[in-house]
């Protein structure tokens, strides 16, 4: 896929470097299983990389692409405020820049987000960091601007509306899953309309890939009113999409349903498992769900808003 006004080529399938699994830091993975995990990544087709300060996986995402640079797209983000709460500076960015550009082992990264801004942060983004961002731009040492919402914070979107009707950013990194389609229409459709690249995050999170956990969720949503009875069973509430539609797991859908959502363009996928990878990037490139399946979703959550799937 073009990835917007940025020109950049990517595969659909993008691997994420954070996320609850971080390539299997979060659970002991060692570094060479989580090189190892991105080289399957490059292996099988996959050129879009995913990474930030934040997350303690650029270095290895730097091993692992090192001598394979080429046709890879490399992604990376630093928050705009520091651990203390102050703001970051315009020189504070350029020097976080220079330390990923360095574990990253480039001298260019081809998109550079501002990390998890929410709408309080966003003035601040525009006035010191855009600037800043444009230089470093000039000077050659990042291709595409990019921001990404605080997803768990900011279901609704609050913070992207605002960005994508504004433009100065050519990437953005919105939520998005069966559980809150409301990106869809408030950040999906006028990103594509005004060029700018859209990257899926939390296609199946914990919601979407543990049973107890959606079971959990659609507990929570049936007490409030939120969801009928009739549309979804109390017990395997999203099996239908197996046992009627085809599906490989409720895991299989939710990556197909996001991949053929108009206006997104790479569906980022986190995993320390290789099998799973390995799962993820043939459901990313499946074919859509079949519309009977859709519609069910849709009635069950089309409205909602207010969830992450976290
Ligand atoms: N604000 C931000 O900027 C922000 C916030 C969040 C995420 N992100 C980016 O978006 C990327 C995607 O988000 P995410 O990592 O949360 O991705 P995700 O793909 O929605 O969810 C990944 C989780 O699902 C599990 N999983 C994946 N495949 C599975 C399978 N086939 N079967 C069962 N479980 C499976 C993984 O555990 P296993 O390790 O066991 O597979 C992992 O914990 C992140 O990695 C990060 O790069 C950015």
């Amino acid at each position: 896929v073009i990835l917007g006004r940025t020109g950049l080529q990517a595969s659909r399938a993008g691997l994420g470097c954070g996320g609850h699994s971080r390539l299997g830091q979060a659970y002991g993975a060692s570094e060479s299983e989580s090189i190892a995990l991105v080289e399957r990544a490059l292996d099988i087709g996959v050129t879009f990389i995913d990474t930030a300060f934040a997350y303690g996986t650029e270095e290895i995402v730097g091993r692992a692409t090192a001598g394979r640079r080429g046709g890879v797209i490399l992604s990376s983000k630093a928050h705009p405020r520091r651990a203390d709460g102050r703001p970051v500076s315009a020189a504070d960015l350029a020097r976080f820049l220079e330390g990923t550009l360095r574990r990253l082992r480039t001298d260019c990264i081809d998109v550079y987000h501002l990390h998890g801004v929410s709408l309080a942060e966003y003035d601040h983004c525009v006035r010191e960091l855009v600037p800043a961002m444009l230089r470093l731009r000039e000077q050659g040492k990042l291709r595409a601007l990019g921001i990404t919402e605080r997803f768990a914070a900011d279901p609704a979107h609050r913070m992207l509306e605002r960005a994508v009707a504004d433009g100065h950013f050519d990437v953005i990194m919105v939520g998005y899953n069966m559980l809150n389609p409301s990106a869809r229409d408030r950040v999906l459709a006028p990103a594509r309309a005004a060029g700018i690249g859209t990257l899926i995050m939390f296609a199946v999170r914990r919601a979407l890939s543990r049973a107890d956990e959606l079971a959990r969720v659609v507990a929570g949503l049936r007490e409030q009113g939120h969801v009928d009875a009739c549309v979804l069973p109390e017990h395997d509430p999203l099996g239908f999409l197996v046992s009627e539609h085809g599906a490989a797991s409720v895991v299989d859908a939710a990556y197909r349903y996001c991949r053929h959502t108009d206006g997104a363009d790479v569906v980022l996928t986190g995993t320390g498992s290789a099998a799973h990878l390995l799962e993820n990037v043939r459901s990313i490139a499946a074919p859509p769900l079949p519309p009977a399946a859709l519609e069910r979703v849709e009635r069950a959550f089309g409205k909602l808003d207010f969830l992450s799937g976290n």
